[in-house]
């Protein structure tokens, strides 16, 4: 299998600050891969090397076999890149914004290629509504429209739904999978735990550090976490006694239930001995989510960035 995206090493300093540390990827073709990771741990600067757009200062890559640091120019035709912040003209149209673009991409004729392009994205009939009063959902659509209209055969999506509604978000996710189908590949980057599921494979990012890649089964299980879950009455009473404990590393209440996470079994099944034997109080092995273990990479990553 070919790899969409291959890069090693990938390093990004600001200042004295580096944001993107020693980062190495791979994504296959028509693969969907999630990027994952706190706010400001480098996911769109790293994104924003892969196409093109930022030189890294050390490691290199290649995207759609071209070189990340010779080929950028040809990298930004064949990839579509969606910002992370609408980054259209508010008081054009869609068709207008669309407009815009296909010339930018020199697509020809332009006209023919913004109407297919309105058309495949259910578009047509809001066409003459200017960009700055459209709702998040479609805000979303155009910026879409506007990423994948000239063709590309890799989509970078930074945050693609952000502030978007859970109909709009299942029907992006839909369009993307039957896309990927066809043969586009997709990295998305997401800070929601059902959208990381809906990935192929995910690669988690913290400042600036890869920690974690594989299928979502695999970073649960790779991250080595067991997880108990506590039934009875006074969940947050509970909560308060067990935090802090050893061999605890996370309590979270979940609706009626308290889930209790550590990285030792039996250190874990010794912190929770006495409640387990309390009446009223009933302790179950639980299965560990994906959000458990990102908040224990949070836990054990250091912000470099303070
Ligand atoms: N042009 C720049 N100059 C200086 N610092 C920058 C620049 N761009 C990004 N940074 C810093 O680099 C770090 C990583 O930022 P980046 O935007 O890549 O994170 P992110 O993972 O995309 O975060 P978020 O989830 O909030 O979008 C942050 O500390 C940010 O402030
Ligand atoms: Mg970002």
């Amino acid at each position: 299998m070919t790899n969409a995206i291959e890069v090693s090493g990938l390093t990004k300093r600001f200042g004295e600050k580096t944001v993107v540390n020693d980062v190495s990827m791979s994504v296959a073709e028509g693969e969907i891969a999630g990027f994952l990771g706190p706010n400001g741990s480098g996911k769109t600067t790293t994104i924003r090397m892969m196409c093109g757009l930022l030189t890294p200062d050390e490691g290199e890559g290649q995207v759609l076999g071209f070189d990340l640091r010779k080929d950028g120019l040809k990298i930004k035709r064949e990839v579509g890149y969606m910002t992370q912040r609408f980054s259209f003209y508010e008081d054009l149209s869609i068709e207008e914004n669309l407009m815009f673009v296909a010339r930018l991409y020199e697509l020809k004729p332009a006209a023919q290629n913004v109407r297919d392009t309105l058309e495949d994205l259910g578009l047509t009939a809001r066409r003459k509504q200017m960009a700055g009063t459209l709702s998040g959902g479609w805000k979303q659509r155009l910026a879409l429209a506007a990423c994948i209209m000239h063709k590309p055969k890799l989509l970078l999506l930074d945050e693609p739904t952000a502030g978007v509604d859970p109909k709009a978000r299942r029907e992006f996710w839909d369009e993307i999978h039957q896309r990927a189908a066809d043969g586009l590949t997709v990295l998305v980057s997401t800070h929601y735990m059902d959208e990381a599921e809906r990935c192929h494979r995910i690669n988690y990012i913290s400042y600036g550090r890869l920690l974690a890649s594989g299928t979502v089964e695999e970073v649960v299980s790779n991250a080595g976490l067991t997880t108990f879950v506590v039934h009875g009455k006074n969940i947050a009473g509970l909560a308060e006694e067990l935090r802090g404990r050893e061999g605890i590393s996370q309590v979270a209440p979940f609706g009626a239930t308290l889930h209790v996470v550590g990285e030792d079994r039996a250190a874990l099944e010794t912190a929770l001995a006495d409640i387990r034997n309390r009446p009223g109080v009933e302790v179950n092995r639980g299965q560990t989510s994906l959000e458990d273990v990102f908040i224990e990479f949070m836990a054990h990553s250091t912000d470099n960035m303070l």
